[in-house]
């Protein structure tokens, strides 16, 4: 995690630092600092909390210079104090350093640096990397810049871990040096100046035209110009691209929260999913970002679903419609599992690697491992830029638009959407008929009105919220495509309420779960109507026979329901596939009602970050 941005060129470097560095508080708000040369040496100034923070410690004691780096935090080694807020310093205090990454090793460099004299002024693992490019530094016998870009690289070789950092010395005003190994780094490329970021959303404003860092390259980086060298040091070409740039500061328009936005949004960000990919003459979804042709499509025997939290339950929805249209076996792994385990994986195996962001680590290391393997592997990403889109064979974008509050909702929706397009695509490359896939068409296409029509209940939802907020901890449950939205809906409500909440297949209950159940713990039963809703019925009177509350989302025309539950999330019918995508909006919003209840920080909540870029 972390966010990392650097500026070297002919204007202020602090409001631009500032600035660019608000764009990436996605991925972490522990702290923030920033670094600038002033013409005498470095200077430094960091807070904890949020960029606001930083940005007023500035603004009382502003610095000069023309080129500097910066950084927001979500902390791994050392809590969230200014102490340990980045950028860190060498022990001659010459240079200053951002990193995003983790350092594996730490501890082990640390003790040999603390043996040889240095002190340490945080408990995070990049001062120790700081201390390691100012000793390589000394050391080095390059010359001129060639220096700094000796000691960078002679440092990290030093280093077991990821990392994305940029280092300032003092004795080179003009000069960043960038390095990535693991976590990604790109440069903009503007006019007269040059920037570094964690991702292009940072640099919004300044440029479109960028070069994606590759893996175990440095940069130094100047106004006029940069370098790219490969880990021997040889210069190495490089391709700017141009990047589709102008969203990312997107605002909260009439909403108090991004999250709520976001939740509203959801009837436009579906129909961006398949807008322009359903073929109704042929009954079928038109995906050719695949890069796959219906042979080899045809061909696929198993599909193995990669992602983690919400993009993970997205996956285990594409399970049940994958399986249900094509029938075509369908397993989801942790992405985390998958890339350390001996999972034995089949001959025509299809990978899926599902991220919103595209930059999760653990997903990204899941397909890469997958890749090595030999696997191909399809991503299903928002960001377009990011490095699992990149490096996947195919795959097919959201187009959900930018999602700032932490918690996922508009880019779940959407996830579920495309797996039903590829159910679909696959479906009717084998049995299902023309029949059936315009059925499926015909609801995807009325879907956006249904999920407007489920957004308009959010009111009577917030009563329910405001209601069984107090509580410590509640229990989802949902039977078969429900069970995944049973596990999105205990996850949102744990990530911005902090309230526990755990999520089970109904029938799990009476294996223990049961136990939990008394007046103070509130369950939401997923009971709408399917081939499993007298099932979830029986399981509504267990939980109401031990003085459970229940909370039920249940078709707005179910009268039984009415009369057994506690309270009612109504929702539209639908074609009983797409049930799940109506299913889950009630729970986001429940969440969100909470949240605000509670006072809860609801678009950053505590110890999150939006895009996970650490393992
Ligand atoms: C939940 C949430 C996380 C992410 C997970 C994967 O609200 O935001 O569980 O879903 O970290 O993120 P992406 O989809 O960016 O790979």
């Amino acid at each position: 995690m972390c966010g990392i941005v650097a500026y070297v060129g002919p204007r202020d470097a602090q409001p631009i630092l500032l600035d660019a560095l608000s764009r990436l508080e996605y991925r972490g708000y522990d702290s923030a600092g920033l670094a600038i040369l002033n013409g005498k040496g470095v200077e430094v100034r960091k807070k904890s909390g949020r960029i606001q923070e930083l940005a007023k410690a500035c603004a009382s004691h502003p610095i000069q210079g023309q080129s500097g780096i910066s950084h927001t935090r979500w902390a791994t080694h050392g809590a969230a104090t200014d102490a340990n807020a980045h950028p860190h310093q060498d022990a001659a205090k010459k240079l200053a350093l951002v990193h995003n990454g983790v350092i594996e090793n730490y501890l082990e460099l640390k003790t040999i640096l603390s043996k040889a004299g240095h002190t340490f002024l945080s408990e995070t693992d990049t001062e120790i990397l700081a201390h390691l490019v100012g000793d390589a530094f000394q050391s080095s016998k390059a010359k001129g810049e060639a220096r700094l870009v000796d000691a960078v690289r002679s440092a990290t070789q030093k280093i077991q871990g990821t990392l994305g950092i940029a280092v300032i010395h003092t004795d080179f005003p003009g000069l960043v040096v960038g390095a990535r190994r693991g976590s990604p780094l790109v440069i903009g490329v503007g006019e007269g100046e040059n920037f570094l970021a964690s991702d292009t959303q940072a640099l919004a404003p300044y440029t479109s035209r960028v070069v994606i860092l590759q893996d175990q390259e440095v940069v130094s980086l100047h106004a006029d110009r940069f370098d790219v060298s490969s880990p021997l040091g040889d210069r190495t070409n490089v391709k700017i691209e141009e990047v589709e740039n102008g969203v990312t500061h997107s605002d909260k328009g009439t909403y108090p929260h991004f999250m709520l936005k976001e939740i509203f949004e959801q009837p436009a960000a579906i129909t961006n999913a398949f807008r322009g990919r359903l073929d109704v003459d042929a009954a079928t979804a038109k995906l050719g970002g695949l890069n796959l042709g219906s042979q080899e499509l045809r061909q696929i025997e198993r599909i193995c679903v990669l992602g983690c939290g919400t993009a993970l339950h997205a996956g285990l929805v594409g399970k049940y419609l994958i399986e249900t249209l094509a029938k075509i076996p369908v397993e989801t792994q942790h992405a985390s599992e998958f890339r350390y385990g001996d999972s034995p994986v089949s001959g025509r195996t299809l990978f899926i690697a599902v991220s919103q962001s595209g930059e999760t680590a653990d997903t990204l290391g899941a397909m890469r491992e997958a890749k090595r393997r030999g696997f191909t592997c399809l991503g299903i990403c928002n960001n377009v830029a990011s490095t699992i889109a990149r490096e996947s064979d195919g795959g097919v974008y959201m187009h959900a638009g930018p999602e700032i509050g932490v918690a996922a909702t508009k880019s779940f929706t959407s996830q579920v959407v495309i797996f039903t397009l590829l159910g679909l695509l696959l479906g009717r490359l084998r049995f299902l008929s023309a029949a059936h896939g315009r059925e499926l068409i015909e609801a995807m296409e009325n879907l956006p009105a249904l999920i407007t029509q489920a957004l308009a209940h959010s009111d009577a939802i917030r009563a329910v919220a405001q209601r069984y907020a107090k509580h410590r901890s509640m229990l989802y449950l949902g039977r078969l495509a429900n069970f995944p939205i049973a596990l999105e809906g205990a996850l949102k409500m744990k990530e911005v309420t902090y309230l526990h909440a755990e999520g089970y297949p109904s029938a799990e209950l009476k294996h223990g779960v049961i136990a939990l159940i008394d007046k103070e713990t509130p369950t939401v039963l997923i009971a709408t109507r399917d081939g499993v809703y007298d099932k979830n019925l029986g399981n509504l009177q267990e939980i109401k026979a031990r003085g459970g509350p229940v909370i039920a989302v249940a078709l707005e025309e179910d009268k039984k329901i009415i009369t057994l539950a506690d309270a009612v999330l109504p929702v539209p019918r639908t074609h009983e596939l797409l049930q799940p995508i109506l299913n889950v909006i009630p729970l986001q919003l429940l969440s969100y009602h909470a949240a605000v209840a509670l006072g809860r920080d609801v678009d950053k909540p505590r110890n999150l970050a939006k895009s996970v870029t650490v393992e």
